[in-house]
């Protein structure tokens, strides 16, 4: 069987007991979890920034995977190193040097770098960055909110990027991000997906345990 790396999204978690459900979460199989940042531009949505994942880091050694909604990455990601991410991705929408982005960020040590790509985007628009990137973040909602319904258009998109990437012989990873259940996790899987995503089906669990066990399975 390959290899899923299952990443649960803390957006929709309880923030008033984030240390307890941090806690239960690392004596599951879980490595990583996700964290959005949102500016309330470049999506319609604001969370937290860097001060956060900095008290975050202080509570937990689980794997940071720092998903940028944000106009300016440029402006944040190093910051966002500094107080503990592991991976940062930002947007391929927005109007940063993608390049120059991608360079900067692998320029410093002990941090990965994912590019993600709204549901409009197509597989053709980053076509010339795979051979720099660790991961591509395929979302399979519109970025923003927690909670939506899995686009099913999103698995020929998938498909696509895994073709190109072993034809190629990329090492960069696809992750998948929105509406990620039981259901749509064997879905993504089967069309090549290596990182799954989840927030609401995790955390509206009444064992969060169980919940993420089913996703490999
Ligand atoms: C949405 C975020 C996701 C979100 C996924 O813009 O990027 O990470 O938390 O949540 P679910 O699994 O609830 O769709
Ligand atoms: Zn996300």
């Amino acid at each position: 069987m390959k290899e899923i790396t299952i990443v649960p999204s803390i957006l929709s978690a309880n923030f008033l007991t984030l240390q307890q459900t941090l806690s239960k979460i690392e004596q599951t199989q879980v490595k990583w979890i996700h964290i959005d940042i949102m500016d309330g531009h470049f999506v319609p949505n604001l969370t937290f920034g860097p001060i956060i994942v900095k008290f975050l880091r202080y509570i937990t050694n689980l794997f940071f995977d720092v998903h940028l909604m944000v106009t300016n990455p440029e402006q944040y990601w190093y910051e966002l190193k500094q107080v503990g991410a592991n991976v940062i991705t930002f947007h391929n929408e927005t109007n940063t040097n993608k390049k120059q982005l991608i360079d900067n960020i692998k320029s410093t040590t002990n941090i990965k770098v994912g590019l993600a790509i709204s549901p409009e985007t197509n597989i053709k628009q980053i076509i010339d960055l795979l051979p720099y990137l660790d991961i591509v973040l395929i979302m399979t909602v519109q970025p923003g909110f927690g909670g939506q319904v899995f686009l099913t258009s999103m698995i020929s998109k998938i498909e696509q990027l895994r073709y190109i990437i072993n034809k190629n012989k990329y090492q960069c990873l696809i992750e998948v991000d929105g509406g990620i259940n039981k259901d749509t996790a064997i879905l993504c899987i089967n069309a090549g997906a290596n990182i799954l995503v989840s927030g609401n089906y995790i955390f509206s669990a009444t064992n969060i345990t169980d919940a993420i066990k089913s996703l490999v399975i």
